[in-house]
């Protein structure tokens, strides 16, 4: 008996792996976190499936019905919305079952933060403007930041910006990191990105409460940074056609000669 961890992707129901999809299609039990997992997904359940929504269960009572599936001998998908390396509650529940001694394992998922760069087609790291992109969020009623981890620090280093859970405080954010990219740094707020009621808002950092006019939808991201609007970068030397490289060996005397590893 195994429990995955599934990432669910952003919200399409197509955005899923393969590996994901399969995996529930092979569980006897699955629990989803109601909220933000597009119920599509369950049509993969097998028939007879135990499915429950965790959304109103306390994580005692989730861990409850992994263990009644254990000592059953069921496996369970485990469903969380985006990628579960970011904000999805996978470790407290990999420390229980830890210490409880049952098996787990984890397939990784689109993350939010993928989808909504997807929906403005922004590559988020460009030569010369960005290389860094920080996924971080503000304090929430439920968490707050560790020392240290402010707006304004992450700022300073001028990286992209990937702000979640985080919509209701735009003013706020808004406010703390014009001192740093400037009231005329681009700004997007995606909300909902990639389920059928997507939409996006582009502005700068000077006008972007004006343009979200109060939407303040909670399932949005806040992307932030010059990348998001530069057309005057650097091509990548990757494909510039003189560069020496691995795949594409050049010159009398290439660093990797052909057919070396
Ligand atoms: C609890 S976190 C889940 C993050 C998720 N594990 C991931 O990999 O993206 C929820 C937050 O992620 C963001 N989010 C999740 N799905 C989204 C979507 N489809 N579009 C925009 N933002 C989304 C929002 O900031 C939302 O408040």
């Amino acid at each position: 008996m195994t429990v995955h961890f599934i990432g669910a992707g952003p919200g399409a129901a197509d955005l899923i792996t393969l590996r994901g999809r399969d995996l529930i299609a092979a569980c006897p039990v699955c629990l989803y976190a109601g909220s933000l997992v597009p119920k599509e997904l369950l049509g993969h359940c097998p028939e007879g499936a135990r499915i429950v929504n965790t959304a109103p269960l306390s994580l005692d009572d989730i861990v409850d019905e992994i263990r009644f599936a254990h000592a059953a001998g069921c496996d369970v998908a485990r469903l969380h919305s985006g990628d579960l390396s970011v904000w999805s509650a996978m470790g407290e529940q990999l420390r229980r079952l830890r210490a409880e001694g049952i098996p787990y394992d984890v397939t990784p998922g689109v993350p939010a933060f993928a989808a909504a760069a997807a929906l403005i087609e922004a590559e988020l790291t460009l030569p010369g403007v960005a290389q860094s992109v920080v996924l971080t969020r503000t304090s929430g009623r439920a968490s707050t930041m560790p020392t240290g981890e402010t707006l304004e620090a992450f700022a300073a280093t001028g990286a992209t910006l990937a702000i979640h859970l985080s919509v209701a405080a735009l003013d706020d954010v808004a406010a703390r990191l014009t001192p740093y990219y400037g009231p005329d740094c681009p700004i997007a707020v995606v909300w909902r990105a990639s389920w059928p009621n997507q939409r996006v808002v582009r502005a700068t950092l000077a006008t972007i409460i004006a343009a979200t006019d109060g939407m303040r939808g909670r399932t949005a991201l806040i992307l932030v940074g010059p990348a998001l609007t530069a057309e005057r970068f650097a091509e990548s030397r990757l494909y510039a056609v003189d560069y020496d490289r691995r795949f594409r060996p050049m010159g009398d005397a290439p660093r990797f000669p052909a057919g070396t590893e």
